[in-house]
């Protein structure tokens, strides 16, 4: 069974998308095979951000007009399998609970053939958000040292199920320091344990660096484009506490 890795945050425009792909990407590297889904369903981009083409997606499946085997796409870039979220015709919408039970039970099955899986959950929380979170090992809570980035991502995890929330690991994404990274996972950590008593944990930080956007216009990896910057090496870091992470083995099934 894969390791499950959703990425998630309050706030929309935190790196989500960016983190979601290059952690695909650094942990494909390290000769583990991976799938990443785009469940950000509403406003589903992975695909741009990585220069994918596909023809089939999650809603093709949804519809019953693909089988699950056939929305699954090579994506070069990132040597990772994608199943992209991204109808050619607009923005799914509002997935009965019945199509997100087919989502998942397909998800769960074709992980299993899988090293990793990252999930791209989008913003906020919604039903979907729930079902996915479910599926997952760790949950990346991504926050950005903004005071409504820090409110945002306190309410993502007070909206979660009591359960859920061990699962929950405080990612500071465009922090300028490592500093600056473990203050805001003490402090925020310290509001989620005493307003919530939920115990996260944080395996890593990404900082701030310009090298993001041109990597992101290139439709690359940043380790493809700028393997010694600095946001390459800490998503290296992080992918490989990840892969290595054994704290929170997943007791739900689906
Ligand atoms: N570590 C970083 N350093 C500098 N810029 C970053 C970093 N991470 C992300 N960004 C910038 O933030 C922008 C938003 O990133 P991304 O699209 O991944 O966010 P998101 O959380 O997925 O957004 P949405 O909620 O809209 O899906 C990117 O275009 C990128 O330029
Ligand atoms: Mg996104």
């Amino acid at each position: 069974m894969a390791k499950v890795v959703s990425i998630l945050s309050g706030k929309g425009g935190v790196g989500k998308t960016f983190l979601t792909a290059n952690l695909a990407h650094a942990t494909a590297l390290q000769r583990r095979s991976v799938l990443v889904f785009d469940g950000d369903l509403g406003l589903a981009n992975i695909d741009i951000q990585i220069g994918l083409v596909t023809k089939r997606h999650i809603n093709d499946f949804i519809l019953g007009d693909a089988a699950f085997d056939d929305v699954v796409a090579h994506a070069q870039s990132i040597g990772c399998s994608v199943i992209s979220g991204r109808p050619a015709h607009g923005l799914i919408v509002n997935t009965t609970p019945l199509e997100r039970r087919r989502i998942k039970e397909a998800l769960a099955r074709k992980a299993m053939g899988y090293d990793a899986m990252f999930i791209d959950l989008g913003a906020g929380i919604e039903a979907n958000v729930i079902d996915f979170v479910d599926l997952s090992d760790l949950v990346l809570l991504v926050v950005k040292p903004e005071p409504t980035s820090i409110m945002d991502a306190y309410a993502v995890v007070k909206a979660l199920p009591f359960a859920l929330r061990a699962r929950v690991v405080i990612t500071p994404n465009m922090v300028q320091s490592a500093s600056e990274a473990e203050i805001l996972i003490r402090q925020f950590g310290g509001v989620l344990r005493r307003f919530l008593q939920a115990e996260p944990r944080s395996l890593g930080f990404v900082r701030t660096d310009a090298n993001v956007s041109l990597a992101i216009r290139r439709q690359q990896p940043i380790a493809a484009c700028f393997p010694a910057s600095p946001a390459a090496q800490d998503i290296r870091m992080l992918a490989d506490r990840i892969l290595m992470d054994q704290l929170q083995p997943r007791v739900a099934g689906v």
